[in-house]
């Protein structure tokens, strides 16, 4: 993917973010008390409800408010035979290519267009070594000009089924394939007719020869994905639906527009099903990359399977009698770059008229993974038994944390590196007058509001 320079927020940027991920239990490395594995990462406490609110509202939004959609759960292991008829076995390939000196591994692609500054990635493998040489590109590690051919590497992870010892079964690459596979079992058995659309969120699994950015490019991550299925003369008009129902998506969890931007797939690059792809880039610290993309992929995957399995794979109109092999526009939504992105646009250090700082994520509520934070001016009865009495009520919102510990400033401060939108704190005027203090993470504005109001007022905020 080209990087563009515009909007780019700063590289220290994501260093800040991944330290403060770490501390407060939002994203751990994995496996870390074993040292680490490589590209592994572990979701905390607070970065689970992130996960877990932004898959809930895709869900809600693009499944539940609709009533052309219906959603699917399938399994990551498919039949091998699957993979052969996608086009996965052939052509789910990176060049990689190794500097012979220190042994540091590339993707041959991205090695070639950080040097010369240009797209490389619709060349061969053997053009790739050829321009290697004839640029004489230096290995970014150690400096050296000595590198192997580069050649293909596929990326399915494979493993062994036990029951039968010698057959290799793939981790599945893209969620889209179980769709395909279960389209004729949601078409015996739901009233659907195109155009109609099923969704997905699920692991994937890529065995990414440089992964890195944190979460940007990892080898396990989750999609969250739909399969459009309509008439083949629909597909333009969809398209332009489709993008722009991802732009309200975008919208919907706050996304900074002005980091957004559509990137055409121009047609030497496009994946071996999709007859158009248009990727939504956003600006990462790192560079302009994909956010989400979508794809136009014909009626080939399920005129693959449908040749592949023996099985008819089509829509047969009851009226009309007519058999019509549906074409597919595929929107899909990275859950962790997702994620990213949303750190990247919440993320400020603020110096306070004070001269204090602070550190806050201005996420939007209704993802934010804390939704309330709960604090008794004191650690003494009968505060903490007032506070406490509130927290049932609260915990109809969502995730409450209560906090009695320490300095009712660190509490603040701590909820604001949450990303937590508010803080009720109950005192002495809460026993004396019923009224509790309301506290705005982004304005730190407090109000005071009778505490039956509470929740009603903050049901209206979450909204
Ligand atoms: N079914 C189509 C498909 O899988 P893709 O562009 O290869 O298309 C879809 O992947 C989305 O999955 C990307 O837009 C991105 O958000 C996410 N994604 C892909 N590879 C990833 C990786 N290694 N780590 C994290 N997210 C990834």
């Amino acid at each position: 993917m080209s990087a563009s320079t515009k909007n780019i927020p700063s590289p220290d940027l994501l260093k800040s973010i991944v330290a403060l991920c770490k501390r407060r239990g939002f994203i751990y490395p994995g496996s870390e008390i074993y040292g680490g594995f490589a590209n592994t990462y572990s979701f905390g406490p607070y970065g689970v409800e992130l996960k877990k609110n932004v898959k809930d509202l895709w869900w809600k939004h693009f499944v539940h408010l609709r009533e052309d959609m219906v959603g699917l759960d399938g399994p990551i292991l498919l039949h091998p035979k699957a993979w052969k008829a996608s086009g996965h076995l052939e052509s789910f390939n990176d060049a990689m290519i190794d500097c012979k000196e220190c042994k540091a591994r590339f993707r041959a692609d991205h090695l070639l267009s950080e040097a010369l500054q240009r797209d490389v990635d619709h060349l061969t493998p053997e053009e790739m070594s050829a321009l290697v040489q004839e640029e004489k590109v230096a290995c970014p590690k150690c400096g050296a000009h000595h590198f192997t051919e580069a050649r293909f590497f596929n990326l399915m992870f494979s493993t062994q089924m036990s029951k039968t010892g010698n057959e290799i079964a793939y981790l599945r690459p893209e969620t889209a394939q179980a769709i395909f596979l279960d389209f004729k079992n949601v078409i015996d058995t739901m009233r659907v007719k195109p155009p109609f659309g099923i969704a997905q969120i699920g692991k994937a699994f890529r065995n990414e020869i440089t992964p890195g950015n944190f979460i940007f490019r990892v080898i396990e991550f989750e999609q969250m994905e739909i399969e459009y299925f309509l008439r083949p003369e629909q597909w333009e008009k969809s398209f332009e639906e489709w993008l722009s129902a991802m732009w309200g998506w975008c919208r919907l969890i706050g996304l900074r527009k002005e980091r957004l931007s559509e990137q055409e797939h121009p047609k030497e690059k496009l994946s071996h099903y999709s007859k158009r792809t248009v990727d939504l880039v956003y600006d990462f610290p790192f560079g302009t990359s994909e956010l989400y993309g979508l794809a136009y992929r014909t009626d080939f995957d399920l005129t693959q399977h449908a040749q592949h399995s023996g099985q008819p794979l089509h829509y047969a109109n009851p009226e009309t009698k007519e058999h019509l092999v549906p074409h597919v526009i595929e929107p899909t939504f990275g859950v962790e770059r997702t994620l990213l992105a949303l750190l990247c646009d919440a993320y400020e250090e603020e110096t306070l008229e004070s001269g204090e700082k602070r550190t806050v994520l201005h996420l939007d509520p209704k993802i934010a993974p804390v939704k309330v934070a709960l604090f008794p001016l004191m650690k003494k009865e009968p505060l903490v038994n007032e506070a406490r009495s509130l927290l049932p009520h609260l915990q109809r919102l969502g995730l409450v944390e209560y906090d009695e510990s320490g300095a009712i400033g660190k509490r603040y401060r701590r909820q604001d590196e949450l990303g937590t939108p508010f803080c009720v704190t109950v005192d002495f005027e809460t026993l004396e007058q019923g009224t509790v203090t309301l506290r705005d993470r982004d304005s730190m504005q407090q109000i005071r509001l009778p505490k039956e109001q509470l929740v009603a007022h903050l049901l209206e905020k979450l909204r």
